[in-house]
């Protein structure tokens, strides 16, 4: 599909098991999602401009690497917030923007109630992440919000999509990439991914 990466990988494998199981613990849902996001996060950066440098080795000198642009990552809160490290894990400079979106549990559309983005999102490498990517509501809202604050280059980055998220994002915004883990069979009567992993933030967070 255009411009839709799904990382097909052992480990990724591995701990989606973990996260999908219901008798996974709060502590282990943890580690697992911040494995899987160091790995989404290596995927993600996978085209990360960067710029030479000299630098000098006991030997001699040679050519090294700095980033060209800034960072900048953009949790969608609250689940959002779990596939953050992993982005810092490699970019430990990075800047963290936050947009706060809940699904209204009747109708499934994104409710707004908090934003701060940092300066210098127009010029900058901006990661939104979100665990979940269910009718695409709240990750279509985010982009939206961060595009009309001058943001360019946006990519998307999350754990399970349902195809109809998939197809929102492909609608909504056809030049943002995604990256993904699994693309599940479909959302349910209460738009929860099946089979995905039941409710991301909650069980992230030990609030069920
Ligand atoms: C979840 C998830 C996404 C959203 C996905 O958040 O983290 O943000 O639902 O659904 P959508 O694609 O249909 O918009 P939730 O509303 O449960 O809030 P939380 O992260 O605070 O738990
Ligand atoms: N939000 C979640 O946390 N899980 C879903 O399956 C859908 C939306």
């Amino acid at each position: 599909m255009e411009n839709v990466s799904v990382i097909d990988h052992p480990i990724i494998h591995r701990y989606l098991t973990y996260l999908r199981d219901k008798s996974t613990n709060t502590a282990l849902f943890r580690r697992a999602m911040s494995n899987i996001g160091i790995i989404l996060a290596y995927h993600a950066l996978n085209d990360f401009p960067l710029s030479e440098i000299e630098i000098e080795t006991p030997i001699q000198k040679t050519t090294g690497y700095k980033p060209a642009t800034e960072v900048v990552v953009i949790p969608i809160l609250r689940a959002g917030l779990s596939l953050v490290d992993g982005i810092v894990n490699f970019m430990p400079e990075a800047k963290v923007g936050h947009v706060g979106v809940y699904r209204n549990e009747e109708t499934h559309q994104p409710v707004n109630y908090y934003d701060n983005l940092p300066e210098g999102i127009e010029d900058a490498y901006n990661i939104v992440v979100d665990p979940m990517l269910a009718t695409g509501g709240s990750g279509s809202h985010a982009i939206k919000f961060l595009k009309e604050n001058g943001a360019t280059n946006i990519k998307f980055v999350c754990l399970i999509a349902a195809p109809e998220g998939i197809e929102r994002l492909r609608k909504d915004h056809p030049d943002v990439p995604v990256i993904t883990a699994a693309i599940d069979e479909r959302l349910n009567e209460n738009a929860y991914i099946v089979p995905g992993l039941g409710d991301a933030g909650d069980r992230y967070f030990g609030t069920l």
